[in-house]
C-alpha cells in the first residue's frame, strides 16, 4: 500500500461502535451497571478508539498493568512504558460480572462507552508510583492522581459510542487522518514535536533544525488536561497559530492537537509520547531538555537516557535528542553547549517565575527568549486572571 511507518504492535485499533443506534442495542446498554470515568480515563478512551494507543483496545488487564509498570512491557512483550486504566470503587466493581459489560459514562452522566471487563484487580499504589514517577512525592501531580485513585482498576477491550466535539476543530486529526495528511503531502521522513507550553525560541529552535533533516514537520502540542498552573491549551492553541503563520513555511509544517492528559512522568512518559507519535504515522520524535518533567524529579537528559534501554526496532520511531538550548548573547544565535564556545555568561536565561512577573506586567519579553507576536498573547492571558 505505501511504506509508512507501521503502527505500534502493527495494525492501527479501530474501537468505534454504534451499537446503541438500535431500539435492542439502546435497551441492552441501559440495563448494563455503569462506571464513571475520570478526565484522564475518558481521553484514553478516546485516543485508545482511533488508535492513538494501539495496540491497546482497551484498559489494561492485571497482567499487562503489571508487566507495563514492572518492565516497561506489555506481557506480550512489546514495549509500553505507562499504566492505562480505568478505576472504580469496590461496590460496583461487585457489581459487575466476570466477562460483563459496563457502561463507560463521563464526569456528568452521559454514556460514552461500553467495556467488556475480564479483569478486577486492585494495585499498590505507593509501588506503582515509584516505578512509574520514580517518588511517592504527593507534590508530584502523577503521584496525587495514582493516590487518589479509586481502589479497583477494571482491565478489558472498550468500544467508543460517542465521541466528544473536538476541542480544537481546525487542528483536530486522527491517527488515520495525520497518516492521509503526510501520504498526500508525499513526506517520507517525519519529525514530531510534542509540547506543553507555549513556543519559546528554544523550543522553536529544536523544530527548525530538525526540519532541516526532514520532509515535515507535526507541531503536535497536547491539549487534554494539563496541571493548573501550565497556559490553558486555547491561549497556546492561539500561540501556536500565530507562530506558525509568520515563521515556519506552510508547506511543511501540520499544526495537529493531541487530546491526551499529561503525567509529568519524565523519562517513562518520553517512551509514552514517542509510541503515540509512531501511531500518528510520525518517523522521528525530538527529545529535548527534562522532557515531560515537573520540579526536579528528573535529571536533564534522564528522558532521552531512556530510549539506550531498548532496541531502535523495538520502538520504530527514532528519537532526535537535544541539549538544552539557549540564546548566545555575543554570538546573537540560538546555541547549545554542542554548538557554543561559551561563556556561561552569555547564556539568556529566563526563570519562569521572572517570565510569569514581565508578563503579568504587560512587558513584552526579550524577543531572543519569545517571539513579540507570543508574547502579546501571553500578556492578554495574564491580565485576564
Ligand atoms: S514537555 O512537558 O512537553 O516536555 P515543553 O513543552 O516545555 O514540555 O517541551 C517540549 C519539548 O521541548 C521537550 O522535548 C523538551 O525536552 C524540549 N525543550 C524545552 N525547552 C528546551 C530547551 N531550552 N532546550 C532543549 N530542549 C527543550
Amino acid at each position: 500500500m505505501n511504506d509508512a511507518i507501521a503502527p505500534h504492535g502493527g495494525r492501527l485499533v479501530n474501537a468505534i461502535s454504534s451499537i446503541d443506534g438500535t431500539p435492542a442495542g439502546a435497551r441492552y446498554i441501559e440495563a448494563l451497571p455503569r462506571v464513571t470515568l475520570d478526565e484522564r480515563a475518558h481521553s484514553d478512551l478516546e485516543l485508545i478508539a482511533c488508535g492513538v494507543l494501539s495496540p491497546l483496545d482497551g484498559f489494561m488487564t492485571e497482567a499487562d498493568h503489571k508487566s507495563v509498570v514492572n518492565d516497561m512491557r506489555l506481557s506480550n512483550g512489546l514495549v509500553w512504558s505507562l499504566p492505562i486504566n480505568v478505576a472504580t470503587d469496590p461496590d460496583t466493581a461487585n457489581k459487575i460480572p466476570k466477562n460483563g459489560d459496563v457502561v463507560l459514562a463521563d464526569a456528568a452522566g452521559k454514556t460514552v462507552g461500553v467495556m467488556r471487563v475480564t479483569d478486577k484487580f486492585s494495585f499498590d499504589w505507593k509501588e506503582e508510583a515509584q516505578k512509574v514517577y520514580l517518588t511517592t512525592e504527593d507534590k508530584h501531580p502523577g503521584v496525587l492522581y495514582t493516590m487518589q485513585r479509586k481502589p479497583v482498576l477494571l482491565g478489558g477491550p472498550v468500544q467508543l459510542l460517542h465521541a466528544r466535539a473536538p476541542e480544537f476543530p481546525a487542528h483536530s486529526r486522527t491517527p488515520e487522518q495525520t497518516r492521509g495528511y503526510f501520504r498526500e503531502k508525499g513526506w517520507r521522513k517525519i519529525v514530531a514535536f510534542q509540547t506543553r507550553n507555549p513556543i519559546h525560541r528554544a523550543h522553536e529552535y529544536l523544530t527548525k533544525c530538525a526540519l532541516e533533516v526532514c520532509d515535515g514537520l507535526l507541531v503536535h502540542p497536547l491539549v487534554g488536561e494539563t496541571k493548573s498552573d501550565d497556559i490553558p491549551a486555547p491561549v497556546r492553541m492561539k500561540c501556536y497559530e500565530a507562530l506558525l503563520q509568520k515563521y515556519y513555511p506552510a508547506d511543511r509544517v501540520l499544526l495537529s492537537t493531541l487530546p491526551a492528559a499529561m503525567r509529568y512522568a519524565g523519562p517513562r512518559e518520553a517512551i509514552h509520547h514517542a509510541l503515540m507519535r509512531k501511531n500518528y504515522g510520525v518517523t522521528h520524535f525530538i527529545v529535548g531538555r527534562d522532557h515531560a518533567g515537573v520540579g526536579n524529579y528528573y535529571g536533564t537528559y534522564d528522558a532521552q537516557k531512556m530510549f539506550d534501554r531498548f532496541k531502535p526496532e523495538e520502538l520504530g520511531i527514532q528519537p532526535l535528542m537535544f541539549e538544552h538550548t539557549f540564546w548566545h548573547t555575543t554570538l546573537k544565535e540560538m546555541v547549545s553547549n554542542k554548538t557554543s564556545p561559551g561563556p556561561k555568561e552569555a547564556h539568556l536565561a529566563l526563570s519562569g517565575t521572572k517570565v510569569r512577573e514581565m508578563l503579568g506586567k504587560g512587558e513584552i519579553l526579550p524577543e531572543e527568549f519569545t517571539r513579540p507576536e507570543v508574547s502579546k498573547i501571553l500578556i492578554e492571558h495574564y491580565r485576564g486572571k
